[in-house]
């Protein structure tokens, strides 16, 4: 009697099959958890060893000289002093003269017994590709060019809707931020090619990365999708010539573009970003090298339409206050 009252209770009135079925999608769900945390696990403990432990690599071995666009301000500018102090050599970018022999004698000042010093002066929302091409090629010739790193940037002076960039700005904007960094990396990549070896970094941004959209910013965060595109597709094409293409997608930074002051948990200088960018140059073909972005950036994507929601509400909040300033000018 009460060894047919045990199948009845355990049972509880479901058919075999059904108890078979449950216990396989058990089965299942519990090998999916397992198999995502683990994913996760390794993930996190593979970018704790890039972001913190991994040996940088020796950048002189690319070559000896980088060559950095947008070197006159920001994060360009603190690479530039950071890859001095690496021992490269600088071949400087920039549009204007007096911040170009700024940065430079402040170069030769700080590294002059180890580095040298050259600049170029291109404004890369007037000139013409082939123009950039051949100002990069004839600047670099019988160079030992290892590094490129494409810093150059511009993004609206304040949030605002697409049809409110006005001509001027959107040919800037698609100048600097997209045909420069073709027209440089083609003024460069030949050298490479002949000694194969070589790196070039790409300054992306966030905005095109964790979000699935930027709006009020939309040229900015597109040309910038533009840019991971390229460096994906440019790693994979020279990989094998030894060069290493890599495209960094930081999140705010305090500079001039952002006019934002620096918070290290959230918003680190120039100088700290590039600290932590040198470290990654030559590896991932995309990365987010300061440790903090890359959190944010994994909650933004997580989150991503609370995200998008929020950033909608801020910029058009930043564009009133753009506006507001300009009334007053
Ligand atoms: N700051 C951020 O939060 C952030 C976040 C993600 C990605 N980024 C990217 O990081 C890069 C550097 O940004 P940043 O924050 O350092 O900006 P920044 O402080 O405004 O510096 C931008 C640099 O680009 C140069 N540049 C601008 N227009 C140019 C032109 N027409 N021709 C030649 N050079 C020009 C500037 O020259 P001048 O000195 O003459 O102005 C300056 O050297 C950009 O590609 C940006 O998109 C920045």
């Amino acid at each position: 009697m009460s060894a047919l009252a045990v199948p009845k209770s355990r049972h509880n009135g479901t058919s075999p099959r059904a108890m078979v079925l449950a216990d396989f999608l058990i089965a299942t769900a519990a090998v999916l958890g397992f198999v995502s945390l683990s994913r996760n696990l390794l993930a996190f403990a593979r970018w704790s060893h890039a972001a913190f432990l991994r040996k940088p690599k020796d950048l002189r071995d690319y070559g000896s000289w980088a060559v950095v666009t947008g070197a006159t301000d920001g994060v360009g500018k603190a690479l530039a002093f950071e890859l001095a102090s690496e021992g490269l050599n600088l071949v400087l970018v920039g549009r204007n003269p007096g911040k170009l022999e700024a940065a430079s004698s402040e170069l030769r000042k700080r590294h002059g017994e180890t580095v040298e010093v050259k600049t170029v002066i291109a404004d890369f929302a007037k000139l013409r590709g082939e123009e950039i091409t051949a100002a990069m090629a004839g600047a670099t010739e019988g160079l030992d060019v290892g590094l490129l790193v494409n810093g150059a940037g511009m993004a609206y002076p304040y949030a605002r809707y697409f049809h409110e960039v006005d001509r001027e700005l959107m040919e800037s904007m698609l100048g600097v931020n997209l045909n420069a960094v073709v027209w440089v990396t083609k003024g460069v990549i030949d050298g490479m090619l002949k000694k194969k070896r070589g790196a070039i970094l790409n300054m992306g941004s966030a905005s095109s990365m964790y979000a699935s959209a930027y709006p009020l910013q939309t040229l900015y965060a597109s040309t910038k999708a533009f840019m991971a595109m390229f460096s994906r597709c440019m790693s994979l094409e020279y990989k094998e010539q030894g060069i290493d293409i890599q495209c960094q997608v930081p999140l705010f930074i305090a500079t001039k573009m952002t006019m934002l002051r620096s918070r290290p948990m959230l918003v680190p200088s120039a100088k700290m970003f590039s600290r932590a960018s040198v470290r990654w140059i030559g590896y991932e073909c995309q990365c987010n090298p300061y440790w903090s972005h890359a959190v944010q950036g994994f909650v933004m994507h997580a989150l991503d339409a609370i995200c998008v929601w929020y950033i909608k509400r801020y910029m058009e909040w930043m564009r009133r206050e753009g506006l507001e300033q300009h009334r007053h000018l």
